[in-house]
């Protein structure tokens, strides 16, 4: 086989079986521009060492260009016989180069280095896009946060009414966690900008070839410190997997919440016409399938995540065949990311939320105890005493069929003489979220502190 990178040592060519299992073309390619920006910065690494004359280089880089041109216009493509991304570009550059040029600048590198660092390439590029995708989402809670400054909701624990809360706070709580998935990606991409090329195959080059200069016409910034964890590692994938993995959760989390609000039971939240689907059969529907996939997809990128690590751990240092299985994972992960972020945002950047329906259901399951509770510890009661009088007039209003804020005041002082016609007070939804003021509380001065802090943070990330 002409384009093959091996063969001489064999007396037949692989069985088309083989072939068959083995070639990653198919899913490889995206890798073909990374490949070509590794083959320029080797071409300069060989001139500089004296493999080749300036006017080879000259040659070498032209063909490159020509190559580059080719596969971004789908002029060149991979042929069946390409056994991976590397064979068909070498096969490419000696059409263009010439056998004599062309076959120069596999000295001193090998696939295994090369893959190693296209791949981290690739991600810190593909890191970019998603980390703009998470930007816009953050902007599209603020935008909604900011929107509703004073909207009032229950706030759940156990799913089950708890206290009343800021809508804002709880946009901006689903905020947090894609800043710090944002702040994950940074961290991870200063780890990945390690060069692996200039490992070749696992012990070195002999050629004097100098990996720190392809390190930097690659944009990267070091060679990796040993040959064999460089073609070997793949920890740099895994972990970018794990990012993807708890972005597709943090999504799934924000989508049930949304799912939940979007049921005419809840009645918070209505979905943009162009961000809900219907059905094929029921006429009066609409879904929020955008929520639903998140959720969905959320599940597809854990799986990357563990099919990947279970594929490393077996694995004796050094390279071997079964990496190969490492990159459609992680290339899932990113595409599915990428398709869902923007979408998500548009769906959250469009939603309308009924906050009279919301503020109606805020004080509903007695919703207010605790602030009869910690109003009862300003009065200098003991929170255990404060706790069993707030319980009690719980009871009472449950046997009356009556809200806490219905009590009238002989009720109160039957309940407890602590129970002072001022606790009034925190017995509305204004009241009661206005007194949680502490650090990272729903009191609508310390949301916008915050709100101001989530955006400084996303910006810095
Ligand atoms: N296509 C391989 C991979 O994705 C790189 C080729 C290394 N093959 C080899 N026989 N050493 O990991």
């Amino acid at each position: 086989n002409e384009g093959a990178l091996w063969g001489a040592r064999f007396a037949t060519g692989p069985a088309p079986e083989l072939a068959e299992l083995s070639r990653s073309t198919q899913f490889d390619w995206v890798l073909a521009p990374y490949d070509i920006a590794g083959s320029r910065a080797h071409a300069a690494a060989l001139h500089a060492a004296g493999y080749l004359t300036d006017e080879q280089l000259q040659g070498m880089r032209a063909a490159l260009d020509e190559l580059d041109a080719d596969v971004a216009s789908g002029a060149f493509t991979a042929a069946p016989a390409d056994e991976d991304v590397h064979g068909a570009l070498e096969r490419g550059l000696i059409e263009r180069a010439g056998a004599e040029l062309g076959g120069r600048l596999r000295a001193g590198r090998s696939r295994n280095d090369q893959i190693a660092t296209l791949v981290r390439l690739y991600l810190l590029d593909h890191a970019r896009i998603i980390t703009h995708g998470i930007l816009r989402l953050v902007d599209a809670i603020v935008a909604q946060a900011e929107a509703h400054p004073g909207a009032i909701m229950p706030g759940r624990t156990h799913l089950q009414s708890a206290q009343p809360i800021l809508l804002a706070h709880h946009l901006q709580a689903h905020g947090w966690p894609l800043v710090r998935d944002l702040e994950r990606l940074r961290d991870w991409s200063a780890r990945a900008r390690v060069s692996p090329y200039g490992g070749g195959a696992l012990a070195g080059s002999s050629l004097g070839l100098d990996p720190a200069l392809v390190a930097r016409e690659l944009g990267l910034d070091r060679p990796s410190e040993n040959s064999l964890d460089g073609t070997a590692a793949r920890d740099v994938v895994a972990e970018f997997a794990f990012i993807s993995a708890q972005i597709g959760v943090d999504l799934s989390r924000f989508a049930e919440d949304i799912i939940l609000w979007n049921t005419r039971e809840f009645g918070f939240v209505t979905l943009d016409d162009g961000y809900s689907t219907g059905s094929s059969i029921m006429p009066q529907k609409k879904n929020p399938d955008i929520a639903e996939l998140a959720r969905g997809k959320a599940g597809r990128v854990i799986g990357n995540l563990t099919g990947l690590m279970a594929t490393l751990k077996g694995l004796p240092i050094a390279y071997n065949r079964d990496l190969q299985e490492d990159k459609e994972p992680v290339f899932d992960s990113v595409r599915t990311l990428e398709a869902l972020l923007p979408a998500f945002a548009g769906m959250v950047a469009t939603m309308r939320f009924d906050t009279e329906r919301m503020a109606l259901l805020a004080p509903q399951g007695f919703s207010l105890a605790t602030d009869v509770a910690d109003w009862l510890v300003r009065q200098g009661v003991p929170f255990r005493d404060a706790h069993e009088i707030s319980g009690a007039l719980v009871r009472a209003c449950e046997a009356r069929g009556i809200g806490l804020e219905d009590a009238s005041d002989e009720l109160l002082v039957e309940v407890s003489a602590h129970l002072q016609p001022a606790v009034r007070d925190v017995l509305t939804i204004e009241g009661s979220v206005a007194s949680r003021d502490g650090a990272g509380g729903t009191a609508p001065v310390r949301v916008a502190e915050q709100r101001a802090e989530l955006v400084a943070r996303a910006q810095a990330a």
